[in-house]
């Protein structure tokens, strides 16, 4: 019995080495080397791709116990210590085992995301931000249910379309800054299901105006919204703060700067209001919200008081004086009410643990 048991581990030791080149399988080996020599690496940060062991290659790293590559590591924000290429070669497709890509700050300039990006089926981590891509996001990144996170941001891609991000289950943080959006049919059902099932989400610089989150107050379903920070800075939004956010009690970052919004912040100013109840940071600096500026009210929602640790209202155009009011958000750390006509000293906050900035 015992011997037969022995037996069955010899023969599985046998089969694992004769796969392995010492610590690594030799047609991901094969397929790395296909990828490397397919890029230009001036600063030489590939170097280390050689020899047979390419777990031990810089960037490159395998499950202990299976042997196969599980992560490449290379993303870079150095611009001396770009890879670069014509376009992401299909040798990549051959590493099935990845869960993890970091690509972010290569440049494989005007080519398109390929489609074989969508057959990493065991992928949870890929970012491609800055890399240079254009032409349209493929549908096949569809296919990549186990994703978590997906960062797109900073190309010239355009979303024709958002039936691909429905099947996308375990996402939780989805960077689409800058990217065109505002054209795909479905954008206002997209923007819907981002914003009830994703944890973090991000459209800065994507042309947003207040027509595309129109009704959305009454369609969010809101004991299912998970959002926990939302950066929508560098849009078109215009006039009052948008209806929809204020109900948004899952919220703790949002950033808003950078847009046209001219009206009181609501939760200042309702006792009612008490949806946007935990959000921790408000950046809406770079906003128009002007006139005399008169801080939280008596009806400051009793939440927001307890929450609010950031508030950052930097270069609207509020005038008057600093509002002692401003000592009823018993939670603020940091204030910053720079490039306004506000006169007059910040309110003691929290004695000895404040930052202010005017
Ligand atoms: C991938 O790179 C290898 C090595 O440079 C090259 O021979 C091959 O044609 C490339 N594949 C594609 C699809 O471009
Ligand atoms: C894999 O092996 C390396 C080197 O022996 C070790 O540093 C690392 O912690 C191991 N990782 C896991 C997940 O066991
Ligand atoms: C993607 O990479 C960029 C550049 O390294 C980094 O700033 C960003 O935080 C990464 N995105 C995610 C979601 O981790
Ligand atoms: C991946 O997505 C494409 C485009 O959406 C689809 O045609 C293809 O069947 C999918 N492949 C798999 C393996 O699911
Ligand atoms: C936003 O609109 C401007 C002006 O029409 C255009 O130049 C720019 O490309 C648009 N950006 C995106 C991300 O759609
Ligand atoms: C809202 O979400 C909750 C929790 O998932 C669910 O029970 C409820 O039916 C939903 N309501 C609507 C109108 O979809
Ligand atoms: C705020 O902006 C909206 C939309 O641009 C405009 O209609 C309204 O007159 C502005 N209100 C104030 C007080 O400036
Ligand atoms: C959003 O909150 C307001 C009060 O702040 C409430 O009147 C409205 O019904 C809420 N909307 C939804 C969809 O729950
Ligand atoms: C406070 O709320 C009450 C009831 O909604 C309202 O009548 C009053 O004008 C509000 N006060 C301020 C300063 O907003």
């Amino acid at each position: 019995m015992s011997k037969l048991r022995m037996g069955g581990l010899f023969l599985l030791f046998t089969f694992a080495t004769t796969n392995l080149t010492s610590g690594c399988f030799e047609h991901e080996r094969a397929a790395l080397l296909r990828f490397k020599h397919s890029l230009s690496d001036p600063s030489g940060r590939l170097s280390s791709w050689n020899g047979n062991n390419c777990c031990n290659w810089q960037g490159v790293d395998c499950n202990n116990a299976t042997g196969y590559v599980t992560r490449l590591d290379l993303g870079t924000d150095s611009s001396d210590e770009k890879l670069e290429g014509n376009e992401l070669n299909s040798s990549l497709a051959e590493l099935s085992h990845l869960s993890y890509i970091d690509f972010s700050g290569n440049y494989f300039g005007g080519s398109p995301i390929p489609e074989f990006i969508g057959s990493l089926t065991k992928l949870r981590y890929l970012n491609l931000s800055s890399m240079g891509f254009s032409g349209i996001v493929p549908h096949s990144i569809g296919n990549l249910s186990n994703l978590r996170v997906l960062d797109l941001s900073n190309m010239e891609l355009v979303v024709d379309d958002f039936t691909w991000f429905w099947s996308l289950l375990s996402l939780k943080s989805l960077d689409l800054s800058g990217l065109s959006v505002v054209k795909a049919p479905n954008l206002h059902k997209g923007l819907l299901r981002m914003i009830s099932s994703l944890l973090e989400l991000s459209l800065s610089r994507c042309n947003l105006s207040n027509s595309h989150f129109h009704r959305m107050h009454l369609e969010l379903n809101l004991t299912r919204s998970t959002i926990q920070t939302l950066d929508l800075h560098s849009n078109l939004l215009q006039g009052q703060f948008p209806l929809f956010l204020r109900n948004l009690s899952s919220l703790q970052v949002l950033d808003l700067s950078f847009n046209q919004l001219n009206s009181s912040i609501p939760f200042m100013n309702n006792v009612q209001d008490t949806g946007i109840c935990g959000l921790k940071r408000l950046d809406l600096s770079y906003n128009s919200m002007g006139g005399r500026f008169t801080g939280p009210s008596t009806n400051v929602s009793e939440c927001a008081q307890f929450s609010l640790e950031t508030l950052n209202l930097n270069d609207n155009m509020l005038l008057g004086e600093v509002p002692s009011s401003l000592g009823r958000l018993k939670a603020l750390r940091e204030l910053n009410l720079g490039g306004n006509e506000l006169t007059g000293n910040i309110p003691e906050v929290r004695a000895g643990n404040s930052r202010h900035d005017t």
